[in-house]
């Protein structure tokens, strides 16, 4: 054998050896985990053979504790590119088998090796979580690799989209990366995210809780709202990965990918005139609004299991690309609170940063009362909202299809929010407040001396709700540009975003905003 084809089997050989991360052992106790291992994840999730691997030779410099004498090609992560869709991305994905994942100083010079690469070509960042933490082995060394890439998600952040899988622990400062990015998914029963484990918890706390109860999908997808998605198989959340990334344009300066739309345009629907309960406090479920309007009905839920009074996620319209925000009157009527508040705002502003339309859907009664919500800070949160729609700068379509009162009538995307088109069905109550209360302030001292003050207040809360209840009002002041019969709400959506397809709109120039955070 020569001496250049003797050089190419050891090439082969050491290829070999990387791909087995920690070995046949660590892989074999991996599967039995019902996990897959760092590579088959990446297989999974990028189009078939498209996945170019970086820095498999890469080892850890550690010699504290022996660990020189265990090192393992390519060290804890693998690292490359490849395509989804035919689209550029990049990808690391932490191998539990190698030292669990665990963060090594070198480990993290591939981690950011790949996101400043994604930064330089404008493509979306995934990281795939699966890790042990900090490796302690290595002290400081591995909590300065963490300091990198967050300072390179912060970075990115509202430049290229960024995700991250939580297919495993991911513990401790670790779970700051995941905080960072745009969209963070669970696995269901495998996976973890907590700041301190159960074991902390007691000693500090006294309490005792378990892992999952602490930190499992189901906590965060609906107590906390960390995650944006759960999936119950890995098959299930690479597959979602991609969905989610089809709504999604490459970077900042790039629109979203436009598909072919199937769906006629002009489809009426009839059963949107028919929609709205003749009770006011009678509820009715938006989803089926949603689907109703959008391209086949098709709609990716984002957070779909927290303050699931306000929906939101991606839909397309005519084969664009729009972000949905929606009051859903079947929860806490619809309700604004502080976490449906937070919720809204952080998806709007994901949508401007990526210059994806908004299309907002209106039925909502008023903010939250209570001591509950202002200890907790909703002038903030609800702020949060408003200037998160007040400082959008892509198209935004609003409908008004019932409620519309007071603080939380502004904060939904009204007109003087810079709303580009805003809407209403004929069935839409935009006004200071709603008829009882109103009638409350204006004639509680006559109603005690009138005969019958019950009647006196029905008759006077009549005579508000027929001067108010309705968008006519709205609509002879201009701040509603039109009022749409509900059947044909798509059509007009489709024609506002084609309208609005060349808009220029531009902040004042500024360091940045101070959002109420
Ligand atoms: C070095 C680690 C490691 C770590 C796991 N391993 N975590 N090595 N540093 N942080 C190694 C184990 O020693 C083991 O090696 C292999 O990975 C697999 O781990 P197991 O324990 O066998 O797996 P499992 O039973 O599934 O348990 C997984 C685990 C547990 C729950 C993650 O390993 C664990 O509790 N690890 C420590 C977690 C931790 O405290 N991390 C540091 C947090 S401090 P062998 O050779 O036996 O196969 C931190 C600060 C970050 O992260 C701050 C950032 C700003």
């Amino acid at each position: 054998m020569s001496n250049q084809l003797e050089k190419v089997k050891e090439l082969i050989e050491l290829r070999t050896q990387a791909r087995l991360g920690g070995g046949e052992k660590a892989i074999n106790k991996q599967h039995e985990k019902g996990k897959y291992t760092a590579r088959e994840r990446i297989a999974m999730l990028l189009d078939e053979g498209s996945f170019e691997e970086m820095d498999m030779f890469v080892k850890h410099r550690c010699t504290n504790f022996g660990q020189d004498k265990k090192t393992y090609l390519g060290d804890g992560v693998v690292t490359g590119y490849g395509t989804i869709d035919g689209r550029l991305v990049y990808v690391f994905a932490q191998d539990f088998t190698v030292f669990g994942g665990s963060l090594s100083e070198t480990m993290a010079l591939k981690i950011c090796k790949v996101m400043d690469q994604a930064m330089k070509m404008g493509a979306p960042c995934i990281g795939i979580n699966d890790s042990g933490g900090a490796r302690i082995q290595e002290g400081i060394n591995a909590l300065a690799g963490y300091a990198e890439i967050f300072q390179r998600n912060i970075l990115a952040s509202g430049v290229i989209p960024q995700i991250s899988g939580i297919f495993g622990p991911c513990a401790g400062g670790a779970v700051y990366s995941p905080a960072l990015t745009d969209f963070t998914l669970m696995m269901e029963g495998t996976s973890y995210m907590f700041l301190t484990g159960p074991k902390v918890v007691k000693t500090v706390t006294g309490e005792d809780v378990s892992a999952e109860d602490l930190g499992g999908a189901s906590v965060h997808s609906s107590k906390s709202g960390v995650t944006h998605f759960t999936a119950s198989t890995e098959e299930e959340a690479l597959a979602l990965i991609r969905k989610l990334l089809s709504y999604i344009p490459q970077n900042n300066l790039e629109e979203a990918p436009q598909v072919e739309c199937t769906d006629p345009i002009d489809r009426l629907e009839d059963s949107l005139n028919e929609i709205i309960p003749d009770n006011p406090n009678k509820a009715y479920n938006m989803y089926e609004v949603i689907s109703a309007i959008v391209d086949n009905g098709e709609f990716l839920e984002v957070q779909a299991n927290y303050a699931r009074n306000i929906i939101i996620g991606f839909a397309r319209f005519n084969g664009q690309s729009v972000g949905i925000v929606a009051n859903q009157p079947q929860v806490m009527a619809g309700v604004l609170d502080s976490n449906a508040s937070r919720k809204g705002a952080r998806f709007v502003r994901f949508c401007d940063a990526f210059n994806i339309p908004l299309v907002s859907l209106v039925d909502v009664p008023g903010f939250l009362p209570g001591t509950g919500q202002e200890y907790n800070g909703v002038i903030l949160h609800g702020a949060k909202l408003l200037y998160a729609y007040g400082e959008a700068t892509v198209p935004k379509v609003t409908i008004t299809l019932r409620k519309s009162y007071g603080g939380s009538h502004i904060v939904m995307s009204c007109k003087q929010l810079r709303g580009d088109m805003n809407y209403a069905w004929p069935t839409a109550e935009i006004a200071v407040m709603g008829g009882a209360g109103a009638v409350e302030v204006l004639y509680a001292k006559e109603a005690k001396e009138a005969a019958d003050p019950k009647a006196f207040m029905a008759e006077k809360e009549a005579e508000y709700t027929k001067l108010f209840a309705n968008p006519y009002n709205a609509a002879k002041y201009g701040y509603i540009d039109d009022v749409i019969e509900p059947r044909n709400t798509r059509f007009r959506i489709i024609r506002a975003l084609q309208q609005l397809q060349t808009k220029k709109l531009n902040n004042p120039a500024k360091k940045h905003g101070n959002i109420p955070l």
